[in-house]
């Protein structure tokens, strides 16, 4: 399961030393919005929730996440923010109240990878399949008809190591499995290493993607322009 705690206090520094753009991830979310009623799924340490609340003081924004120390530091940093509630849950026992017009995840339990002009692939920190059905069930279940499913997109993963902004070295090793690959995290000071983490990643093709998805109610919809982070369906069932 997508556990994050060994990264926990270190995840802000790797992720703000040009890991993810946050003010870009936001941008695109208003550029595929306005949504009142917001839920994130992998809310993580909060930095796109505090971005998301600054920007919409108004909206009822809600952050589900698994890892309680990350929980725990996306509380502090939205104390600020009484609008903003946090929940600790395992997407795939989740358990809400409210429906949502628009659910999203960046780079939290779902997201696409996208290479070049080849076709996207959905890669899930669930790592196994009953468990992505039934979390993906649940998570339609919370979406309004007619609301939005937005997953984050990134690049291709491949090995890597480099400086982040408080002179750690941060590196990542990919191994691929015959259903995803296991993700290797360091951190590395003067050489000796104070991080590590590894999570089991499945993944699904894009015809899979679109069938799972189909099956609950949602249809992909196409969007052009803007800093292309999400893929986009629109519940229509
Ligand atoms: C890479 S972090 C992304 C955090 C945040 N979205 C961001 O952009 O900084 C992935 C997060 O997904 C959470 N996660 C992984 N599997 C989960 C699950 N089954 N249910 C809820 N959260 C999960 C992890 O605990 C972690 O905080």
């Amino acid at each position: 399961m997508g556990d994050y705690t060994n990264m926990s206090s270190y995840y802000d520094v790797i992720m703000t030393s040009g890991y993810y753009d946050y003010a870009e991830i936001v941008d695109d979310l208003d550029r595929l919005g306005p949504f009142d009623n917001i839920l994130e799924i992998g809310c993580g340490t909060g930095l796109i929730l505090e971005e998301f609340g600054r920007r919409h003081s108004t909206a009822s924004i809600t952050g589900i996440d698994l890892t309680e120390a990350m929980l725990k530091l996306a509380q502090k940093r939205l104390e600020p923010f009484p609008s903003i509630k946090l929940a600790r849950q395992n997407v795939v026992e989740l358990s809400l109240t409210e429906t949502y017009d628009a659910a999203f995840s960046y780079g939290g339990v779902w997201y696409f990878v996208i290479d070049g002009e080849k076709e996207p692939f959905m890669v899930s920190h669930i790592p196994d399949e009953a468990g992505n059905l039934i979390g993906l069930t649940k998570l339609a279940g919370q979406i309004a008809s007619g609301g939005m499913l937005l997953l984050g997109i990134q690049g291709p993963h491949f090995d890597y190591e480099k400086p982040i902004s408080n002179g750690m070295t941060y590196a990542q090793k990919i191994t691929p499995h015959d259903y995803g690959f296991t993700k290797h995290y360091y951190l590395l000071d003067e050489g000796r290493k104070v991080m590590s983490q590894t999570i089991d990643y499945r993944i699904y093709s894009w015809a899979q993607t679109l069938q799972m998805l189909g099956d609950l109610g949602f249809t992909f919809v196409p969007q052009s322009g803007g800093a292309g982070k999400f893929l986009a369906f629109r519940k229509t069932q």
